[in-house]
């Protein structure tokens, strides 16, 4: 029987990740840089300083800026970012997140969040979901970003379970990847895209049967 839930956030609670894409597709246009949403999903998962480094290099420009330089662009793609949240509530939760989140406290089941996102704690307060979550990992704290099983491996030990009692949840193949490399069993969320190596994938939270997960 499985004993904790670790949630990915942007794609998974809610859909922060049209937000994410408009903030960089505005710095990369500025930069004479055009990104699709091809490789926008490349980005998923993907830490704020390794996701403009993949921009660079996508327009070829990776040699173009010093280190302070790019954490000015990354400041800067933040700030129209966290502009475009501003109106963020509880209507923007995923659908059947709220319901899943509450089944879980009802069980007794912790949940933890393994999200690059440094807004993730602020994102969280506004969804209103807060109290859910038992611990977010910091994601200063890690030293490699996702494929890396570390985040997953510190969020299920946040919330005392060992990582092969826990299922993890994730939007982006580059999650799904760390999960498995955690040890743990991944459910993939994606209406659009197949994510290879998830033990099993739904679109939409809607579609999970609590009772059969934590009965793996
Ligand atoms: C998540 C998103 C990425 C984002 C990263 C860092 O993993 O999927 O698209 O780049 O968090 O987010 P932040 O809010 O710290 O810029
Ligand atoms: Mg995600």
């Amino acid at each position: 029987m499985k004993k904790g839930f670790v949630f990915d956030l942007d794609g998974v609670i809610t859909d922060t990740a049209k937000f994410h894409y408009i903030a960089w597709k505005n710095l990369a246009k500025k930069l004479g840089i055009t990104i699709n949403e091809t490789f926008n999903e490349t980005l998923k998962g993907i830490s704020r300083m390794d996701s403009l480094d993949k921009i660079l290099a996508y327009g070829q420009r990776e040699n173009e800026f010093t280190t302070a330089e790019k954490e000015a662009l990354a400041q800067k793609k933040n700030d129209e970012y966290v502009k475009l949240l501003a109106d963020l509530s509880e209507t923007d939760l995923l659908p059947g997140v709220h319901d899943f989140l509450v089944q879980a406290k009802e069980r007794n089941i912790p949940c933890s969040i393994a999200s690059a996102s440094k807004n993730a704690p602020m994102i969280l307060e506004k969804l209103g979901v807060l109290d859910f979550f038992g611990h977010i990992v910091d994601p200063e704290t890690l030293k490699k970003g996702k494929p890396d099983p570390e985040i997953f491996v510190k969020a299920a030990e946040s919330i005392n379970v060992a990582p092969k009692d826990a299922i993890g949840f994730e939007d982006a193949q580059a999650g799904i990847e760390g999960i498995k490399a955690a040890g743990m069993y991944a459910v993939g969320i994606s209406a659009t895209e197949t994510l290879k190596g998830a033990d099993f994938q739904v679109t939409s939270m809607t579609e999970l049967d609590i009772e059969q997960l934590i009965n793996q």
